[in-house]
């Protein structure tokens, strides 16, 4: 009784102590401090240095390119910055002299989970998505902003397993990010990943985590080479990405035909089974219908990818490897 009391007080001491309307202030990279605000308000005095180097001669300070009233002068400096407005601060030689430095304060309220520059992409999804082709390590994770912060720009992207670094890069246009990781293929995969993302809207800072094993994230890529010379049987290849030889990495494919005009998710099917075949024999007595076909890892009976489909109508057909619906 008495420990687990102990710990409970200790716990409220803690509490307490990181409840004062203090903010943490933190230097998240070059250039950039963090103001760690509960609830995003307030007003909070920052400390700016234009730079060791400018000690002893004149530096004159503009907060986004505009001059301050009344002037603000000197190599050491303190800012008001009141509510959620951050700024860009630069020093320079004179008023109108020379750049020197700038340091960019951005906000980041400390309030329960409450997130909005990222739209969830479902209530069980999470903000952020993550999807690899096969096990040799890479993977794509994507983001979508929410349609009032179209602009909001990602800052910082750091991915981790057990304190390896994973490098990542941008996608071009900011709403993902490719991770190239090392490959887990001969052992039990022990360490999870995890990927931080912080992005920016103004002066607002979000910072954005999960957490995931690649055995998770894993989903083969579209089925390749659809295709049947007599409608009866339909064949197909495994995903040039994906990990070989097959043998060790078996995928098991969902074959189902559906009436025509229906698409692959349709709830009504003439046929519904599961292969490890690349090929599949239908026999159905219509002359009009649509074969799906979709994959999933074997043994992890993980997601599956797009419907691969050819849509039958008596003497035509037309395959395609994307529907564009998704599984
Ligand atoms: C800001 O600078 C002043 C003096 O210039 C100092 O007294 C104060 O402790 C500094 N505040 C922080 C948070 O470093
Ligand atoms: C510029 O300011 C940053 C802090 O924002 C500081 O770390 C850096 O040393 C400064 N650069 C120079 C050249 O003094
Ligand atoms: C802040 O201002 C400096 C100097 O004008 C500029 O080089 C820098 O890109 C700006 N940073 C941001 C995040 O706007
Ligand atoms: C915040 O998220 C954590 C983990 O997802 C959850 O355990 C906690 O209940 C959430 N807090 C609030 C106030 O929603
Ligand atoms: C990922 O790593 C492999 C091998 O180390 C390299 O060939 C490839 O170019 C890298 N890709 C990216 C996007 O960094
Ligand atoms: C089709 O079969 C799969 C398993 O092979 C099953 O999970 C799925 O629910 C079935 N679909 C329908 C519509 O019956």
């Amino acid at each position: 009784m008495r420990p687990l009391f102990l710990l409970f007080l200790g716990a409220a001491l803690c509490y307490a102590n990181t409840d004062s309307n203090q903010p943490k202030i933190e230097s998240l990279m070059d250039n950039v401090l963090v103001l760690k605000v509960p609830y995003g308000r307030g007003r909070v005095y920052v400390n700016l240095t234009c730079g060791e180097a400018y000690q002893n001669q004149p530096v004159f300070w503009k907060e986004n390119g505009v001059e301050l009233k009344p002037a603000l002068q000197g190599n050491h400096v303190k800012v008001l910055v009141v509510e959620l407005r951050g700024g860009n601060y630069s020093c320079h030689q004179s008023p109108d002299g020379r750049y020197l430095n700038h340091t960019t304060i951005l906000v980041q309220p400390e309030r329960d989970n409450r997130s909005i520059i990222l739209q969830e992409t479902s209530p069980e999804g999470g903000h952020i998505h993550c999807s690899a082709p096969n096990y040799k390590g890479s993977f794509h994770c994507t983001w979508t902003r929410s349609t009032d912060r179209p602009m909001a720009a990602v800052l910082l992207v750091t991915a981790e397993r057990h304190l390896e670094k994973i490098p990542c890069v941008l996608d071009a246009d900011g709403s993902g990010v490719h991770c190239n990781g090392t490959s887990c293929h001969n052992n039990e995969e022990q360490h999870s990943i995890s990927l931080t993302v912080y992005i920016r809207s103004y002066s607002l800072l979000e910072k954005y985590t999960k957490s995931f094993f690649l055995r998770d994230i894993v989903r083969p890529a579209n089925l390749p080479n659809l295709r049947t010379s007599d409608m009866k049987v339909f064949s197909w290849d495994y995903p040039e990405t994906w990990d070989k030889p097959c043998t060790f990495f078996p995928l098991q494919f969902q074959v189902k035909v559906v009436p025509r005009g229906h698409d692959c998710n349709s709830m009504e099917h003439l046929m519904n089974t599961t292969t490890l075949q690349t090929q599949h024999e239908i026999s159905v007595k219509i002359k009009k219908f649509v074969f799906c076909v979709k994959a999933q890892d074997m043994f992890t009976n993980g997601p599956f990818n797009q419907w691969s489909s050819c849509t039958v109508n008596k003497h035509e057909v037309k395959c395609s490897s994307d529907t564009g619906l998704q599984p």
